[in-house]
């Protein structure tokens, strides 16, 4: 399996995934500083993975640290938090893993110094193994909304690099395949940043899945050709009524699935799910950097100095979500019930935000 990122002892170490897929090179991160950067970048990126990220950037911050009592260490640690929780504004995971690190080091505090930076990475490392067995999970329960064989559409990546591992969107496709359903993979590219065509056909082609990347502005048309059977994609942060934030251009699809009466699912771990925010109108869109959209690998394609919008995300309403794939179980409409119960079930951690 593709390692996105993982604790070692010289550091957090990041596929590069701006690199990708033309160079495979790994960044090693060994200050907190470096960990945000790498999720402001993008060099790590996708909602599960920032949360772990984040997680393991608290965890080599307070490593790093040369408080020698742990009021001083409390201090440093809530500027690390602050500083994480400044990265990426519309991925609810980075809040989440912020809460669950924050919770940790307030049972810590009888501790000495060591012991809690010793058990602060071990929860960093913890997270990052149970987002792969939460990705299998969905995968399980997602597999039998895949059809049994035929054209599969996904935006973006929600995959192995979007997450510790397996991928949740890609993790329920890989499922579908593990139960002998004969999917193609129609990804489409994803602009600006370009995440279908470099990333979810980089990591599906080294599985040996078959796939196809298509500009985005062909979607409608394969859903008319008969091409498409089912859209799955992933999710930034889910409203508690449903609406779901995703890559920019999953609202597009959504639309254009309903029309051609093409199911639209979405793959998401419970800690996406956001009760606090009750619909999508209320969720933080990120706005990037001008530049991703007019110029593609440093070449500008757009002159210079004209008006440029860059939300990196937009909002699905949930009418034209199918259904939700969570580690828990399906949710289904009226999702104001369906995720608050699933969310709610004590068996798991559940998401919280800032
Ligand atoms: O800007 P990105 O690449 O972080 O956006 C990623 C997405 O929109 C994914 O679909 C989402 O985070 C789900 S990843 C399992």
């Amino acid at each position: 399996m593709i390692q996105t990122l993982e604790w070692t002892q010289s550091g957090v170490v990041f596929i590069d995934q701006t690199k990708l897929p033309t160079e495979e090179v790994y960044v090693t991160c060994t200050t907190h500083q470096q960990v945000a950067d790498a999720i402001r970048n993008m060099i790590v990126r996708g909602a599960p993975a920032i949360g772990v990220a984040a997680a393991m950037g608290i965890a080599i911050g307070v490593q790093k640290s040369k408080a020698n009592n742990i009021g001083d260490l409390q201090k440093e640690f809530a500027g690390i938090c602050e500083n994480m929780g400044q990265t990426r504004p519309t991925a609810v995971n980075l809040f989440w893993a912020i809460r669950r690190m924050t919770e940790k080091f307030e049972s810590l505090r009888s501790k000495t110094i060591p012991q809690i930076q010793q058990a602060l990475i071990e929860e960093s490392q913890r997270m990052h193994a149970e987002d792969i067995a939460i990705n299998r999970a969905m995968g399980r329960h997602g597999s039998a909304l895949m059809p049994a064989s035929g054209g599969v559409l996904t935006h973006c990546n929600a995959g192995a690099l979007a997450t510790a591992g397996y991928g949740t969107a890609l993790g329920v496709i890989r499922a579908a395949i593990e139960d002998g359903k004969n999917i193609h993979v129609y990804a489409d590219e994803t602009r600006p940043f370009l995440q279908g065509s470099r990333l979810t056909a980089w990591e599906l082609m080294k599985d040996g899945i078959p796939t196809t990347v298509i500009s985005d502005n062909m979607s409608g048309a394969m859903m008319r050709q008969g091409k498409i059977g089912a859209v799955i994609v992933g999710a930034d942060r889910i409203a508690a009524n449903g609406d779901v934030a995703n890559k920019i251009g999953t609202y597009t699809v959504a639309v254009l699935a309903k029309e051609h009466n093409i199911p639209f699912y979405v793959a998401a771990p419970i800690s996406t799910i956001d009760l606090a925010t009750p619909d999508g109108s209320k969720i933080p869109i990120e706005q990037r950097s001008p530049a991703e959209v007019t110029h593609i690998a440093g070449k500008a394609i757009a002159p210079e100095g004209v008006g440029v919008e860059n939300p990196a995300f937009d909002v699905t309403p949930a009418k034209y979500v199918t259904a939700i794939v969570t580690e828990r179980g399906i949710a289904r409409p009226p999702y104001d019930e369906s995720l608050a119960s699933l969310a709610c079930d004590a068996s798991l951690p559940t998401s919280t935000t800032r």
